[in-house]
């Protein structure tokens, strides 16, 4: 008897995938297919629901998905839903990607009114069927559409947040990769501030393969780099007349990976804060613990006096959005 549970201990440990996770991705365009093809691929979930508001289109591209399947070696099942919440029932993580995307010329910000008037709606549904569901907003204005989610959700702000840093901080690696010819692997950093042209990337708290970037890169070039990382969602969106995707798709689905796996990873999570960074009720971008309580700590680093003028920047170009949302509902 003893040896028999023994074994049983042993085989639960070796399951990568705790019991039956159901995570559910609500949009299919580019973003939302993405994801959901990349929790697929790597058997992150056991069941991914796909919703649309579109009649047939989630259910087209949860096929195609499902369809890579024999192919790609896994069995991890996608299954498509127009609007019925029913089968999102009993999700534990909920990934919000509906909205428009921008067009050229267009902030982020431009798509306020359209935007929070779905991720409203989204919530409310979202809920109703998965009260204890964790929330990870993808849609833009990516800190206020969070913001937007958390009103209606009426859950702790520890499971409603959004994801912007984890895609912030891959273009910023990704970009020094290239100019390092390194493996992109090996560059760490931290991103903090709102998902715009705000964002403030942290040099200080940048190594490649635990060596500070400062060290095998000059200033001008570094800036550079920086530069061209806060406006890396236009670049491409200039280049392909809609936003980004494979990008933003993985990047969702490696917060949800953290969260279903509990891995505790260290990633910038646009987070509601209460006094953390001397900041209270606004969503924004800071390293957080991210684990199957959502978020479980938020870390506040000693920022130097030009890190912090950068953040309290972007802090307030964040909090101006949210005052536009917050006279919308109080005007509705
Ligand atoms: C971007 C969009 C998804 O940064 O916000 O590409």
């Amino acid at each position: 008897m003893l040896k028999f549970t023994k074994f049983v201990t042993l085989l639960s440990n070796y399951e990568l995938i705790p019991d039956q996770m159901k995570v559910t991705v609500v949009g299919a365009g580019n973003v939302g297919a993405t994801c959901a093809d990349v929790l697929a691929q790597r058997e992150i979930a056991n069941e991914i629901v796909l919703l649309d508001i579109k009649e047939g289109f989630a259910e087209g591209k949860a096929l195609d998905i499902w369809q890579t399947s024999p192919i790609n070696l896994y069995d991890s099942r996608t299954i498509g839903s127009t609007n019925d919440y029913a089968k999102t029932a009993d999700s534990d993580v909920v990934v919000i990607t509906s909205g428009l995307p921008r067009k050229p010329g267009m902030s982020r910000d431009d798509l306020i009114a359209t935007n929070a008037g779905i991720v409203k709606t989204v919530t409310e549904n979202i809920v109703k069927y998965s009260p204890n569901a964790i929330i990870v907003v993808v849609s833009n204005p990516l800190d206020v559409m969070t913001y937007c989610a958390y009103l209606n959700a009426n859950t702790d702000p520890n499971k409603v947040f959004g994801m912007a840093g984890v895609l912030d901080t891959a273009r910023y690696r990704a970009f020094l990769a290239s100019e390092l010819n390194v493996s992109p692997k090996d560059i760490q950093a931290v991103l903090m501030g709102g998902h715009g042209d705000t964002m403030v990337p942290l040099p200080r708290y940048t190594t490649v393969g635990g060596i500070p970037v400062t060290e095998l890169i000059d200033e001008a070039k570094l800036n550079e780099i920086i530069e061209r990382t806060k406006f890396g969602g236009g670049e491409i969106v200039k280049l392909l007349g809609t936003s980004a995707w494979y990008a933003p798709g993985a990047a969702a689905a490696q917060m949800v990976e953290a969260i279903v796996r509990d891995q505790k990873r260290i990633f910038p999570v646009c987070a509601w804060l209460q006094g953390e960074y001397g900041m209270k009720d606004i969503y924004l971008g800071v390293p957080v613990v991210l684990g199957k309580n959502g978020i479980e700590k938020i870390i506040e680093l000693q920022l130097n006096d030009a890190e912090r003028a950068l953040l309290v920047e972007s802090a307030d170009a964040v909090k101006s959005v949210m005052e536009v949302l917050d006279n919308m509902i109080a005007n509705a």
